[in-house]
């Protein structure tokens, strides 16, 4: 049985007093409320992860995502964080390739397939993003577009690291829009992309992968979108701002 898993990227957002109620008030929540086989990950800004792991790191069903990292080891890279750091201090995931990294930092496929192997190696979780422009997904070809983010980003891997990874599906046209997929629209970019790792690594092996969809998900819509076969939970940016909402889509399985 793949893992259901709700994570929230906070983005570049709150300050640390913020941050801290935030952190500790969906902590409370989950324990209280969220069915212990539903994974809850955060991803606060890396200057709030050493002092937030405090708060997710004992309860068992919560882990705590940086939202990139070095794609070096260690060394002259002014301004950078690296893999070993961030498992230093407690960190399970690291999202690796959001579509914000990609388009306003120019990240590559080749810089993210390493940025995956060092988390790999580093024994923590990447959460691999991908997705197409409102461009392509007017156009033709989206879907094999998707397909090749996930080729050049992940496919190097070998079977046993693959099955370590967790796949985001985020259309980027539905990133902090309120402009979701349907339902139907996920589940037929996760089934295909569910048969593309299929193609690669064997159907028992893309059956285990768990692929979470983001893109303006709410606790409105979470229902529906995550009844989908191939629909294993969400990566939640702007409602995963607000406590009760964030827990809300966690309980919506
Ligand atoms: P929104 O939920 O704000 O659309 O953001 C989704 C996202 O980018 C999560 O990584």
């Amino acid at each position: 049985m793949r893992k259901k898993i709700v994570a929230g990227n906070w983005k570049m957002n709150k300050s640390m007093d913020e941050a801290m109620i935030l952190a500790s008030e969906v902590v409370h929540m989950v324990k209280d409320e969220v069915n212990a086989d539903v994974q809850v990950i955060i991803a606060p800004p890396a200057l709030y992860l050493t002092t937030l792991q405090k708060h997710t790191g004992p309860v068992s069903n919560m882990g705590i995502a940086a939202q990139n990292c070095s794609n070096k080891a260690s060394g002259a890279y002014t301004g950078e964080i690296s893999a070993s750091m961030l498992k230093s201090i407690g960190v399970t995931h690291v999202i690796i390739g959001h579509s914000e990294r990609r388009q306003y930092f120019n990240e590559t496929n080749e810089e993210l397939a390493e940025k995956v192997n060092i988390v790999l190696e580093n024994g923590m979780t990447p959460i691999f993003c991908c997705g197409e422009s409102l461009e392509q997904r007017q156009g033709e070809g989206f879907f094999a577009f998707v397909a090749s983010q996930l080729t050049e980003g992940i496919f190097h891997l070998s079977a046993e690291d693959f099955g370590k990874v967790v796949i985001a599906y985020e259309p980027i046209w539905a990133i902090g829009t309120g402009l979701t997929a349907s339902s139907a629209q996920a589940q037929e970019m996760h089934a295909y992309l569910r048969g593309h790792l299929a193609s690669k690594y064997g159907q028992v092996v893309a059956d285990e992968t768990s692929i979470l969809y983001g893109g303006s998900c709410n606790e409105k819509n979470a229902e529906e979108i995550f009844s989908q076969p191939d629909v294993d939970g969400g990566l939640i940016g702007g409602a995963s701002l607000k406590s009760r909402e964030f827990t809300n889509i966690a309980k919506s399985f």
